[in-house]
């Protein structure tokens, strides 16, 4: 395993580090800095405040085939993954993006959760098949519950004990938010390992510690980037040294042309992998990006997928495919796969679906506040 990050450790440059406190219920919960806080809400305001996009403004993207590539990832894993009648867990499911991907899985029941309020109502609005992204479609099949909160912070196995056990849980671009505290990384895999079934599959996608720790160190300063994206570290990592000691809490600000613009924080992997493990999710496989494409481009389903979603052209007239500034954009990510232990109880018969509803109103969606 690849430890390009933790091969300096500097006991210098420690993170701002969880603070516990014991509840009557013997939970450890978190204490949250007010900057902890402040950042999760700069996350969330950054991802309602950006609308949606109409087909024309979609297409004249300067990162339409990168946008392109990630859905084929995506929809690549939901394939991989995803059995008829599953219920699906999607955390951070943003604007519900995924909401066709899951369709033709032909899934039995999906709960969708995210911190933004406005991503949140783009993803009803998507459920409902209102026509206000220009894409008017025939209903999903399968009955649905949308939540917004914080996926990092909330006891999710509280809220969603009825809905439970999921088959899947997904969550696409965006696990690395979680990584801002231990308490908030660990939040995280003991929701996802609660409300999975043993045997349940975890998919994800996240940006590659790897790949950015080694483009920060070949940078001349603490910036580094293209014409489409940029990512600058805080003067604290002038010396490019992370300790080993304090994987978490490394920050740095993201941008992506047309897309995001926000703190994010670094997940060496091998720490996620053995953290996962404390929470009985065991790596199945993780793969950058590019080996990703690669891999999978030799199959001919995918290949036929890929043609139809056009990141790379259609294989006919239109030769268009992604820009090389794009293609490193994608070099950034990788995508993994985790299995909780144990094996699944097939005589469970779950009544969860009830739960779920075939047109959601505002007033359905549930909101829950950490505060
Ligand atoms: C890059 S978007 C990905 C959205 C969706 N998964 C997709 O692939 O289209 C990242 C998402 O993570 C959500 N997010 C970030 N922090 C979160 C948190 N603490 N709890 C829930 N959602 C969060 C954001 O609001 C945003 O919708």
């Amino acid at each position: 395993m690849k430890r390009g990050y933790s091969e300096s450790p500097s006991a210098s440059l420690g993170p701002p580090q969880s603070r516990f406190k014991y509840n009557p219920e013997g939970d450890a919960e978190f204490l949250e800095d007010e900057s902890t806080k402040i950042f999760a809400r700069k996350v969330a305001e950054h991802y309602s405040a950006r609308t949606n996009q109409t087909l024309e403004e979609r297409e004249a993207s300067v990162i339409i085939h990168l946008k392109k590539l990630n859905n084929w990832i995506k929809s690549v894993l939901v394939q991989l993954y995803a059995r008829r009648g599953d219920a699906v867990l999607d955390l951070a499911c943003g604007k519900g993006g995924d909401l066709i991907k899951w369709d033709k899985a032909r899934i039995g029941y999906y709960v969708g959760i995210d911190i933004a309020e406005g991503s949140i109502e783009d993803c009803r609005t998507r459920y409902n098949g209102d026509a206000d992204h220009h894409q008017r479609r025939k209903k999903f099949s399968f009955p649905a519950r949308l939540i917004c909160g914080d996926c990092y912070e909330a006891r999710l196995d509280h809220v969603l004990a009825d809905d439970a056990p999921f088959d899947i849980c997904s969550c696409q671009f965006a696990l690395h938010y979680s990584w801002s505290t231990e308490a908030r990384a660990r939040r995280a895999l003991a929701n996802i390992s609660a409300l999975l079934r043993p045997g349940g599959i975890l998919i994800g996608t996240m940006p590659d510690a790897n790949v950015i720790v080694k483009k920060l160190r070949e940078a001349q300063g603490l910036m580094f980037g293209n014409s489409v994206y940029g990512i600058r570290f805080d003067e604290e990592y002038a010396e490019k040294k992370f300790s080993a000691s304090s994987p978490f809490g490394i920050k740095y600000l993201f941008h992506l042309e047309d897309a995001v613009d926000c703190p994010e924080w670094i997940v060496p992997f091998h720490v996620f992998k053995s953290l996962a493990e404390e929470y009985d999710l065991e790596l199945v496989f993780v793969k950058n990006s590019h080996e990703f494409v690669h891999e999978y481009l030799k199959k001919p389903e995918f290949v036929d997928l890929m043609r139809r979603l056009g990141a790379l052209g259609d294989g006919n007239q239109d030769q268009s495919t992604l820009s090389p500034d794009e293609w490193e954009v994608a070099y950034l990510y990788l995508s993994f796969v985790l299995r909780k232990r144990g094996q699944p109880d097939r005589t469970q018969a779950p009544n969860r679906r009830d739960r779920g509803q075939m047109q959601i109103g505002k007033e359905d969606i549930m909101y829950i506040s950490t505060d």
